[in-house]
């Protein structure tokens, strides 16, 4: 158990010489990301995030989390969260991460993230927690269920982050009040009680943050929604075929060079991240000549997106009930991020001044 490992120094820990697991290389500036297990991995996860987590581990210096703790504020009955732990991993490696590369966990194995998160409290008011944008939206999503931890989700991420000191939060577009907020409690605290933490930026390589939209148009690609609106990384070729041949869409343009409606935007822009550029051109011109057939459209993206999200599918499954792998990967991930987490507490505890004998 990574429990009982806590205290081994890194270069006993026998996963480092596991012919998979290789010792990190120091790199540069620290990221940060996380996940919610809360359901299948869509599009808008990968285009959003994962994929420029899967780059970053190149550059940087990362850490990558499963946010479990977070998921049990909306989803309190936890009968499906192994399994969707477990998959979820499967599929982020399948997307490219490599934990030889990156540090890779969960966050539940960092009790650390939780005495942050205490702190973290002290220091973040009410008023700003229950005027946060996705706190309101759960309120109204699950009026029956306004948990403290709802309210206080914005720390516990802010926790995630600053336990690294990261300071590149790589994310979509959703999540950009949170890393605000990470940034105003990171100040407060250094405010307070001296500096420790830096300021986290949200991060998508000097570009826009990213918002994919769910296939009807009606709003972001998410986990929860009607699931013919969202394309998930386990989606099988022929279920992939069938939802973007139902995506919305309508008679056409009739005026040279209109404005596209959102949810005709929103399929041009799943076109140009997984479709050649050629293709995505001609299909520009045909809407700005007003001559666009979208049954050939679809069946073009279709096509495009069977041949982005198999090979992704066909990794993950490939090890998800490799059981011996998946559980190294936990421990190593655990241990390792234990260890930057342990230095940052040890930090933040002097900074406060509980040091008692
Ligand atoms: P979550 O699990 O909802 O989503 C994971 C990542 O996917 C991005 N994303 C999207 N990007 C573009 N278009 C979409 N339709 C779309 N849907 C989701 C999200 O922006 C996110 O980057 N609160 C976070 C989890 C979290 C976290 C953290 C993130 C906990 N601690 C620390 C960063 C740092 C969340 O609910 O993500």
């Amino acid at each position: 158990m990574v429990s009982d490992l806590q205290d081994q120094p890194l270069t006993d820990f026998h996963y480092l010489r596991h012919p998979y697991l290789k010792p990190m290389q120091k790199k540069k500036e620290i990221v940060l990301s996380g996940i919610r297990p809360t359901g299948f991995v869509h599009l808008g996860n990968y285009f959003g995030a994962i994929m420029n987590w899967a780059k970053m581990q190149d550059e940087y210096d990362c850490y990558f989390c499963i946010v479990d703790w977070h998921s049990l504020t909306t989803h309190r009955n936890s009968h499906g969260l192994k399994e969707n732990v477990l998959r979820l991993l499967s599929e982020l490696i399948g997307s490219g991460l490599d934990p030889e590369k990156c540090v890779l966990y969960i966050q539940s194995d960092l009790p650390e993230i939780a005495e942050l998160y205490l702190y973290l409290n002290m220091v973040s008011y009410k008023g700003e927690l229950e005027k946060t944008t996705t706190f309101k939206d759960k309120v109204r999503q699950q009026p029956d269920n306004v948990n403290a931890g709802l309210l206080t989700y914005p720390v516990l991420q802010a926790a995630d982050i600053l336990i690294h000191r990261a300071v590149k939060v790589p994310v979509g577009k959703d999540q950009e009040q949170h890393i605000e907020m990470t940034r105003n409690f990171a100040d407060r605290f250094n405010h307070y009680f001296g500096d420790v933490f830096p300021a986290p930026q949200a991060f998508n390589y000097g570009e826009e943050l990213v918002k994919i939209m769910s296939l009807d148009g009606s709003g972001k690609m998410s986990k929860s929604e009607n699931q013919m609106n969202a394309i998930y990384l386990a989606d099988d070729d022929e279920l992939i075929r069938k939802k973007i041949m139902k995506a919305k869409t309508d008679q056409g343009p009739e005026e040279p060079h209109s404005a596209k409606p959102d949810f005709i935007q929103g399929l041009f822009n799943l076109m140009q991240v997984v479709s050649p550029s050629d293709v995505l051109k001609k299909f520009e011109e045909d809407y700005n000549d007003c001559r666009i057939r979208y049954g050939d459209m679809k069946k073009q993206l279709a096509e495009d997106m069977v041949k982005f999200v198999g090979p992704i599918r066909s990794r993950s499954h490939a090890i998800r009930h490799d059981h011996k792998y998946m559980n190294e990967v936990i421990e190593y991930g655990a241990v390792k991020a234990r260890a930057s987490a342990k230095a940052t507490l040890s930090l933040v505890r002097e900074a406060i001044g509980i040091r008692y004998r």
